[in-house]
Order: C-alpha cells, then structure tokens, then sequence
C-alpha cells in the first residue's frame, strides 16, 4: 500500500492511498486513533454514498467474502451530516455541529472522521481542531482535490461574509485514508478541477512529474485507477516535502499558491461560480505568462502549462465576461497581501520556482500593470 509520511511539529502522519482501501478503514483508523468514540461527519450527498459503500460490503461479507474485509462501517458514537456545498462552510454549521457534539457529551476520548471532499474536511477539522481545545481527526478525502491537495498539511477553516476561510486553525490529522476508487462517482466538472492542483505540483517541483501528467492526460481523464492512484500519490509526497519544510507557511509553502493569487481573483469576480480548480488553471497560465514577462521564467513555459490545461478538459480562457477591475481589487483585498503589495510565487522553469531577495523568501511584488495585463489576456 503506497504510503506517504507526512512530518510536522509535533510528530507524523500517514498519507494512505489504494484502490479499495476503504475496507480497511475500521483498523487503519485503530492505529492513530486508539478505542476513541468515533464521529463521523460528512456531507449529505457523501453521506448517501457511504450507505451504499458500505451496504456493498456487508452484501459482499454475506457471500463469504474474505474475513480480512472487515467492512468499511465504522462504529460510531455519533454521525453528523450538514448540506453539500460550499455555503456549509461556515461559523454556523461549526456551531451546529460543535453543539451537537456537546449535547451527546463527547469527551476528551473522541475524535473526528471527516469524509468527504475539502469542505468537510476543512469544517469537520476545524471542529476537531477547537472541541474541547482540540481533538484528533482522520481525513477520508473522497474528491480529487481533497486528496492531492486540502485533506494534507493541516490548515482547516471555514469561510465568513468577508471572505473565505478567514477563520481556521493549523491542526494536522492522525491519518489520511484515501480510497481513489470513491472518485469514480464524482461529477465530471468537480472531478476534473482536483487535476489542475497536480498541474500545479508539477509545475512547482517536478518536471518529469509534469511531463508524465502531458502524457497520461487521456488515461486520468478516463480515471484509469493505476494512473490516478500514481497521480494522488505524487502530488501528495510534493505537496508532504513542501508543507514538512514550512508547516505554518512562512517561506516555501508560499509556491503552493502558484496561481491561486489570480484564481482567488477570479473565483471572487464569478461569485464563486467558476470551480476553484479552472481557476486555478487559469491562474496558473496567467501567472506564468507574468513569469515571463518579468523576465525570471523561460520562454514557453505558460504556452506549456496552458497545452496541459487544456488537455485536461479545463478551460484556458475566461470567455472575455470577466470584469478586470473586479478581479483586481478581489486580489489587492487578498489576506496573503504585504503591506497592500500583491506578492506571487512564480515559476522560473518547469519544476523549478523563483526565490526572492531574503532568505527564505518565495514571492516576489507584482505591479497592477502587470496583474491587469495577465488578467485581461485570459479573455
Ligand atoms: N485545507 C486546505 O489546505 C485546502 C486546500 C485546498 C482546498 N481547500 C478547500 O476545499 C474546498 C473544496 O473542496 P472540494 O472541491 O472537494 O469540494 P466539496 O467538498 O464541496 O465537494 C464537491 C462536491 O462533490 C461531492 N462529493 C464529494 N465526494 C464525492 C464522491 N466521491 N462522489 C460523488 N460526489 C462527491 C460533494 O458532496 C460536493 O457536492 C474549498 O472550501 C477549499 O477552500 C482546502
Ligand atoms: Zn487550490
């Protein structure tokens, strides 16, 4: 079972990923988690695929099924389900779901299993992270994006009215379990949008990780199950290497946000009507483009970036809707900003991203011209 080790301040956890390992969720949870009262929170539509995950494998255990397949139904204390969407990300489901946990009277000895896709696992970890000043949680990413990318490195949140995830914590989990098998059922469009954090992972550190997602574009857009399980896999060990260097996002972790400067602008102008992952493969164009520009990125490169977004089924222009002004005054309000400055992690060459003046330091300031200008070529 391929697993990737994930170190932070206060110890290590595993990042598990494997076709049908959802069957072992009961022990791979007994090993960190101990005989904790389980809570399991989900959100609904998750919720009614776990049903029927789990009804398949009791199905499969009366047929005779090996001993070893324990079944994936967990026991537990208590299972929380909120509404899926984005909206849910808020200080009120915290609320509701904190109190819920009060009113049962869990203790210090519970902990959370957060399944399902980024939402829940950054709401459920922010449960975990502040209920009772803290207990641990398990991630069981079921999107493409909640396992490359939100169910590793700890950060957990939720949105407000001013702007999302505004309010979190760092709180690492005691393990990730990551069943690639559970992306089959997703939507297309939120399928496809995990692929452009692994554009990212490429781009940011890998080059011969890049080349191989140019090659296998045609297979992950079928989901073969060997090819997503390697892509999960990879993404993870890159964004593990970055997030164990600087867990609180003090110098390197900055590259993780290669074109989500741009792609936060942009979600913000569309009301958060354009998916976060093509905007993030427009950001990641544009962003390159302005590496270019400045002169620290090799010519091509965001023509590069740009074939490999488009191979992936996302779009590479905006359509020419975009309000500029609106997508600029999103960024200059983005709580990532220095003293009003609007700071981007570029890329100087595949694999390989700039580093600024200071020690450790990974942006570098970018005018309003130049933001402008990437912004207005996307039309
Ligand atoms: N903490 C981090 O480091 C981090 C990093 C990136 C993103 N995020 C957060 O992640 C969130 C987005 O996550 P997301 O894209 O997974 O969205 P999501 O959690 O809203 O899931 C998208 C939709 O897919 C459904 N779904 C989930 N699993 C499914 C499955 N296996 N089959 C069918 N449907 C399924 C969900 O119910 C939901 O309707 C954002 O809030 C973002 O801020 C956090
Ligand atoms: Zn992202």
């Amino acid at each position: 079972m391929p697993v990737v080790p994930v170190h932070h301040a206060l110890g290590q956890y595993d990042v598990c990923v494997e076709p049908g390992i959802l069957l072992s969720l009961p022990e791979l949870l007994s090993g960190p988690l101990g005989k904790r009262k389980l809570v399991l929170i989900t959100d609904d539509v998750v919720g009614r695929y776990y049903d029927e995950w789990t009804r398949a494998t009791a199905e499969a255990r009366a047929l005779g099924a090996r001993s070893s397949d324990a079944g994936i139904r967990l026991r537990c204390e208590a299972r929380l389900t909120f509404p899926a969407g984005e909206a849910s990300k808020s200080r009120e489901t915290w609320l509701r779901l904190t109190d819920e946990m009060l009113s049962q009277g869990l203790d210090r000895h519970a902990a959370v299993v957060a399944l399902g896709g980024g939402v829940v696992g950054d709401l459920a970890g922010f449960v975990a992270a502040t209920y009772l000043r803290g207990v641990p949680y398990a991630q069981v990413p079921t999107t493409l994006l909640a396992m490359l990318d939100a169910s590793v490195g700890g950060k957990v949140g939720v949105d407000t009215p001013l702007g999302k995830n505004l309010v979190g914590a760092f709180h690492p989990p005691a393990i990730v379990v990551a069943d690639p098998l559970t992306l089959l059922s997703l939507p297309d469009r939120v399928y496809r949008s995990g692929l452009a954090e692994a554009v990212k992972h490429g781009l940011i550190a890998d080059a011969s990780y890049f080349g191989w997602i140019e090659a296998n574009a045609r297979k992950l857009l079928a989901r073969e199950l060997d090819t997503l399980t390697h892509l999960i896999h990879r993404s993870v060990e890159i964004k593990a290497a970055v997030v164990s260097q600087d867990e609180r996002e003090g110098g390197i972790r900055a590259t993780l946000n290669a074109g989500h400067t741009i792609a936060h602008g942009l979600e913000q102008e569309s009301r958060y009507r354009l998916p976060h992952g093509e905007a993030v493969g427009l950001g990641l164009i544009a962003e390159c483009r302005i590496a270019e520009r400045m002169g620290l990125a090799t010519a091509g490169l965001a023509e590069r970036v740009l074939g490999v977004v488009r191979a992936l089924g996302l779009p590479v222009r905006t359509g020419g809707s975009v309000q500029v002004a609106r997508v600029l005054e999103a960024m200059l309000h983005d709580k990532k900003n220095r003293e009003g400055q609007v700071r981007l992690a570029l890329p100087i060459a595949l694999g390989a991203m700039h580093e600024g003046e200071g020690e450790g330091e990974w942006t570098v300031p970018v005018t309003h011209e130049m933001l402008a200008s990437a912004v207005v070529g996307l039309a």
